[in-house]
């Protein structure tokens, strides 16, 4: 995961680095942005050596954009420490700085805070107001806001250890879709022709591991279908199963389907397959030219919505030249989905190959949802938040 560490001015800001480590040694790309004050605390040097990145703090020293890169880049921001200043200026949509800057532009993305603070500021009604807010945002506390208010109790507003701040983001402990088990198909299939040829298609998997990635990112576990693809994924929540054919995807997800919440079936599978697979390469056939005898493939999707059960989600893509609404919404019945995301094939920069798509999320209600152009990694955020929420 590219986790953004956002270092405030508390005392505990000297523990940061440490848990910078830990994040590193899990596996994790990091990067800080610090306030002013947090550089009080812990210097430059040490933020930038223990991450192995440039650290972010002038809103003005990169061109005035490095909070969008930033919050493009990372997939978790966690705040340690986080003072009742930064606490107080999210909750009230202030950005005045660097870090929160960033912090209202990373809407929409997983965001930790570990509070730290003198007791007293701690049992402020103002924190505690501003700490009720923020987590009905989302904002996942970690440490004394996770509790009841101890007032008085020594100790309290004490920032979480590095160790335990680690496991939340590493576990993904208290994300919205921890403890759920989520399916995803992605890229192509390959249908056998003979030893050497196949029949396939110029899906690249993006979208599908993309899919994967961010609900890993919201805490469930996945498992991730894949036909042959480049792409490669390494998050400890998901299990990657590679695949060839359409029926050894059919295989692999009928098996794990039953013990999942939901799944997302993104693959582009092949309709058909070559009626035989020849054992050795076949030879040129001169003027009489090749005839290949062509089979229907089971469909996936449409076999997973007759196994549905009550509460599973079942959501497939569906690519249509003409008539797209009413045809997807056909599929969508027909197959037993409860949502159907429609590429666009009209839209320059959406569909096969590329790192952008445009769809329409079309929900068993009848309810549209249209994205503008973004990125995969945006479409699939919002295809989860739709199908989840
Ligand atoms: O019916 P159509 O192929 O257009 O439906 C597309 C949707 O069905 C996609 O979600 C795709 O992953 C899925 N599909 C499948 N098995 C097939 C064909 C398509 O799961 N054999």
């Amino acid at each position: 995961m590219k986790v953004v560490v956002g270092i405030t001015g508390g005392i505990a800001a000297y523990k940061v680095p440490e848990l910078v480590r830990l994040l590193k040694k899990a596996g994790h790309e990091v990067r800080c942005a610090a306030t002013e004050h947090a550089l009080e605390f812990v210097t430059r040097v040490t933020l930038e050596t223990v991450s192995e990145n440039p650290l972010y703090c002038d809103l003005f020293a990169s061109g005035h954009t490095e909070h969008i890169s930033l919050k493009d880049w990372g997939d978790v921001l966690v705040v340690a420490p986080a003072t009742a200043n930064i606490i107080g200026k999210v909750a009230s949509g202030i950005a005045d700085d660097a870090l929160s800057t960033l912090l209202l532009a990373f809407s929409g993305k997983p965001v930790i805070m570990a509070p730290a603070m003198n007791s007293l500021m701690w049992a402020h009604p103002a924190v505690q107001r501003n700490i009720s807010t923020l987590k009905s945002w989302g904002i996942r506390m970690v440490g004394p806001a996770e509790g009841e208010l101890a007032c008085g109790v020594s100790g309290v507003g004490r920032m979480a250890e590095p160790e335990q701040i680690a496991a939340v983001i590493c576990q993904g402990e208290g994300l919205m879709m921890k403890g759920e088990r989520w399916l995803v198909t992605a890229g192509p299939t390959y249908e056998r022709i003979d030893s050497v040829r196949f029949i396939g298609n110029y899906s690249s998997g993006k979208m599908g591991f993309a899919l994967a990635q961010a609900l890993a990112d919201a805490g469930a576990e996945v498992e991730l279908i894949t036909g042959p693809t480049s792409l490669k994924i390494d998050h400890p929540r998901v299990k990657v199963t590679r695949i060839e054919s359409a029926r050894e995807m059919y295989a692999a997800a009928t098996e794990v389907f039953p013990q999942c919440n939901g799944a997302i079936l993104s693959a582009a599978v092949a309709d058909y397959r070559p009626s035989e697979c020849a054992d050795h390469k076949l030879k040129k056939n001169g003027d009489e030219g090749m005839h290949l005898d062509l089979v229907q493939n089971p469909d996936i999707l449409a076999t997973l919505g007759r196994m549905k059960k009550e509460g599973q989600t079942l959501v497939g893509f569906a690519l249509e030249t003409d008539n797209e609404e009413a045809n997807a919404q056909r599929k969508l019945e027909k197959k037993n989905l409860n949502y159907i995301v429609l590429n666009s094939l009209r839209d320059k920069g959406a569909g096969f190959g590329v790192d952008t798509n445009k769809v329409t999320i079309i929900s068993r209600d009848g309810s549209y949802k249209e994205s503008p152009l973004m990125s995969k990694q945006e479409v699939a955020r919002l295809i989860i938040n739709t199908v989840t929420s």
